[in-house]
């Protein structure tokens, strides 16, 4: 096998998580081009239905299925659909996110709903579709965390802007999903799956222009990421080429933490 052979996917059956969202429409995107198999899941199934047919037409597999990540039924149900249809799951890559809490201020409710999809939810992810790799003997899983599970908020790039009322629960959830990628790289490593974090950085989505300016000045590569900055790094974490890295977190933010 040559060095550039070892990051095909072609064939593999892929699970992504939130395929129609900012970041998600890449991913579904890239790894569709691969020659992956590709399954895109999320609660809302319409969506994900244009996305796959998108994809379709341009002669790549992807097929969208319904999923309520903090539902263990829901989860449960994925998996056994995934295993009628395609017998076994290569790689998983955990996109999706709930985004129920509006500020500092949010309500507990808020913060509940979000821990129900984003803390218990990334577990059960892990828990049902990891040890179904597990049973088979390989995988790779990569989990989409943030950089804002790695520092805290720059309030300072938000002055002058209605933007910059940043919820609690996802500091919280995504600093927790670092930690949680070495407990389940730990457990399944034995068992030839690997559990890997990218941490994106912020995505450009017409922000104001204060906030694009100092975000950009914060940024060493000096702009926000756009919808095909996430693909290569998740091909890689997902494909041989990355064999032996279990455990990590790769920021992928432009060099905006290691400023
Ligand atoms: N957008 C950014 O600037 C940014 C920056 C860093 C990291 N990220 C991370 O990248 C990933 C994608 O972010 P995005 O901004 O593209 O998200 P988004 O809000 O655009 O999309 C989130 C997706 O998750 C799905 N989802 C929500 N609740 C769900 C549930 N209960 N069950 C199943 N699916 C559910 C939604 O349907 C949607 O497809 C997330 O993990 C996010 O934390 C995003």
């Amino acid at each position: 096998m040559t060095a550039l052979q070892r990051f095909d996917l072609q064939g593999r059956v892929i699970l992504l998580t939130g395929g129609a969202g900012l970041y998600g429409r890449g991913l579904a995107r890239d790894l569709a081009e691969t020659g992956a198999r590709l399954i895109i899941a999320a609660r809302s199934v319409e969506k994900l239905e244009a996305v796959a047919a998108e994809e379709r037409n341009r002669g790549l597999d992807v097929t969208a299925m319904a999923l309520d990540q903090g539902d263990e039924a829901s989860v449960m149900a994925l998996k056994n659909h995934i295993v009628a249809d395609y017998g076994q799951l290569d790689g998983l890559v955990n996109n999706a996110v709930a985004r129920p809490m509006k500020g500092a201020n949010g309500s507990v409710e808020q913060w509940e709903e979000s821990m129900r999809v984003n803390a218990t939810g990334i577990m059960l992810m892990h828990r049902h579709l990891g040890k179904m790799m597990a049973e088979r003997g390989s995988g790779s899983i990569v989990n989409i965390g943030s950089i804002q599970g790695m520092i805290g908020p720059s309030y300072e790039l938000y002055t002058g802007t209605t933007m910059g009322d940043m919820p609690p629960d996802y500091f919280f959830h995504k600093g927790g999903m670092v930690n949680l990628t070495r407990f389940y790289a730990a457990l399944f490593g034995p068992q030839n799956v690997r559990v890997n974090c990218l941490a994106p950085g912020g995505f450009f989505n017409n922000q104001p222009e204060p906030f694009l300016t100092r975000y950009a000045e914060h940024t060493m590569l000096g702009r926000m990421a756009d919808p095909t900055d996430l693909g290569g790094s998740v091909i890689f974490l997902l494909s041989d080429a990355s064999r032996y890295i279990t455990g990590v977190n790769l920021p992928v933010d432009g060099g905006y933490t290691a400023k």
